[in-house]
Order: C-alpha cells, then structure tokens, then sequence
C-alpha cells in the first residue's frame, strides 16, 4: 500500500475536515464525480445519463453518523429520493451505506431503518436497494442485516469485495440475491484480505467468472479496470450469458467515453450517482485509489 494511498484514506477519515467541507460546496474538482448537492440537479444528471441509454444508482453522500437524529435524518433523505427518482422517472435505483443510516448506534435500530426503506422503494416501482459494503466490520454486519432481510424483500443486493478471502462463499451463499461486484476499497489486514494488487485482480476474475455461472439474478461488474472490463465480456460471450442479467458499473465522472462505447456495445451499464453536502470522504477515497485523479484537483484550481 503506498504512501499517497494511505496519505488519502487518512484525509477521508478526518471527521473535521469532512464537517468542514460541506461548508464549502462541491469544490476542489469535486463536482466531476459527484453530481449534484440536492435531488433536483442530481435528477437532472440522471436524465442525462439515461439519454445516453445509461441507469444509475444512487448514493446519498454521508459518513461519521454516531446519533439517532444524523441517522434518522439520513434515512428520511433516502426516502425522498426513492420517490423523487420514480416521480421523475428516470432509471435509477439506490444504493445505501449502513453505518448512514445507524450501523454504528445500534444495530436492531439501523435494521429498522433498512426495513423501512425497503418498503418505501417497494412502494416506489419495487426499486432495487444496494446495501453498499464498507470495512470488514461493517461488511460482516451488513451481511448479517441482508441475511434476515432477503428472504421478507426481492428488492434487495449488496456488494461483494474481491480482496476477501471469504468472497468465494458470500457469492455461493447469494446465488438468489443481486450482487455487484468490486475489487475493494478499504485498507484490511491480512488475517481477511489479499494485500497485492495481482492477488486482488486475480481473485477479482475468479470471482466474476464463478458469480456469472452460477447466479439465478442481476450481477453487476463494477471496475474502471480495462483488462477485467475485457475479460469479463470475452467471458460472457464465449458463454453466451444472458445480457439481461448482466450489467457494468463505474463511478460518476470516471471513463464517461469507455462508459458510454460499452452501452453502445449491447451491455448494460450502470453509473454509481453520489450526491450531497457529504462529499470529501468519498472524494478522498477516490484519490486515494488512483492518485491521477489528483488532476481534478489540479484542473480544478487552475480553471474557475
Ligand atoms: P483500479 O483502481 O484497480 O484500476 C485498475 C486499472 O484500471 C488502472 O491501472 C488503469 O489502467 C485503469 N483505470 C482505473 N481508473 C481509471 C481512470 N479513471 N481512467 C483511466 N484508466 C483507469 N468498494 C467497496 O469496498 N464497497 C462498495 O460498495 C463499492 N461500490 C462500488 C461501486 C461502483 C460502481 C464502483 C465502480 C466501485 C465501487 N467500489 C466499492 C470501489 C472498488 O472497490 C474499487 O476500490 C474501485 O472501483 C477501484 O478499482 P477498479 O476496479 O476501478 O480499478
């Protein structure tokens, strides 16, 4: 792990600069890669997405939620957007991060909040919800509300991260729930995850592969990664998968040209759509991933 990475997660996880943040608007190049602070703008980028026969997932920004009222807040912001996107009707679903919406207060209370939010989206055109993984503590928690949830909703899924060595169970265990599939954002020890780069990438593929044989649902392939992105549509030709139940994701603002040429191809393709006052964490996660994308910052600064 190099210096800059840890240089970055560090940042995205200082609470007062995340407070401070907001106070400033979508700066330091920020507004490439999230879409807008409020849900009329983020609706408009939607519908531009869609044009270009593109669907979204969206995520409404927010970390370090420790009381009832920050969750609850967050929860009822989901919710207003459940119906505003199928008001709208755009093609979009959503995607949440647990500790959002209580993970980190109480569990049966966080549970609720997913519970809620489940029907709400039911209600709303049987939405699809995404419960976003986190770090290996909040993963495994995660998992442990969608265990008691899937069976009561169909219109729930998670993520599962390719640097866990216990990936390969997760996607035999929900072969009946949509999954999306990453490489991993976190920084985890060893005793859980793969620390090398190959070792990720490799474990990634096996993944993709093992998911796209054996899935009776949606997957989604989640990377900007052009050798995986290749061998994942080599894969599902040579197999002749069925394309329905298939789709690529990438993050907003990352490869919109390979995004839009892969939607043209004939596959489905879906934009992860982050919105809100919330954005520097998110945004520092990104940098840290991939310190070129230190040029937004830099563009940014350099062009009003
Ligand atoms: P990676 O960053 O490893 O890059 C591999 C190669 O791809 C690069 O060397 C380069 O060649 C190419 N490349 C990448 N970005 C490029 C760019 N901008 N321009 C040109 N070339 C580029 N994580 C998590 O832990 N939990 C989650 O719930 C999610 N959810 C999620 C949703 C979606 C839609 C995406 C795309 C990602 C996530 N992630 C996630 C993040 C994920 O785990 C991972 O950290 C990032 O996607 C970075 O890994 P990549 O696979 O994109 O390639």
């Amino acid at each position: 792990m190099g210096l800059t990475k840890d240089f970055f997660i560090m940042l995205s996880e200082n609470q007062a600069l995340n407070e401070a943040a907001k106070k400033y608007g979508l700066s330091l190049g920020a507004n490439k890669v999230v879409a807008g602070v409020d849900i009329p703008s983020t609706i408009t980028a939607i519908k531009d997405l869609n044009s270009k026969g593109i669907t979204a997932t969206v995520d409404n920004l927010g970390e370090f939620v420790f009381s009832k009222e920050e969750a609850t807040k967050a929860k009822e912001e989901i919710i207003a957007m459940i119906k505003a996107l199928d008001n709208s009707g755009v093609k979009a679903h959503m995607s949440i991060k647990l500790t959002q919406i209580g993970l980190d207060v109480d569990k049966e209370f966080c549970y609720e909040n997913v519970r809620e939010i489940l029907m709400a989206a039911h209600q709303h055109g049987h939405m699809h919800i995404n419960l976003d993984t986190e770090d290996y503590k909040h993963t495994v928690q995660t998992f442990e509300i969608l265990d008691r949830l899937k069976g009561e909703f169909k219109n729930i899924g998670t993520v599962i991260q390719a640097y866990l060595f216990r990936a390969t169970d997760d996607i035999e265990k929900y072969r009946d729930v949509r999954l999306r599939l990453v490489k991993g954002a976190y920084k985890e020890t060893p005793d859980v995850a793969y620390q090398n780069k190959e070792d990720i990438d490799e474990n990634f593929i096996k993944l993709i592969e093992q998911r796209l044989l054996s899935a009776r649902t949606m997957t989604s392939i989640a990377t900007h990664d052009d050798k995986i992105i290749e061998h994942a549509k080599k894969f599902i030709n040579q197999h002749n998968l069925n394309k329905d139940l298939i789709e690529f994701q990438m993050l907003y603002g990352f490869r919109t040209e390979l995004q839009e040429e892969i939607a043209k191809q004939g596959y489905q393709f879906c934009v992860y759509v982050p919105f809100g006052q919330d954005w520097y964490g998110y945004f520092m996660r990104r940098l840290a991933e991939r310190p070129q994308n230190l040029q937004l910052v830099t563009k940014s600064i350099f062009t009003p």
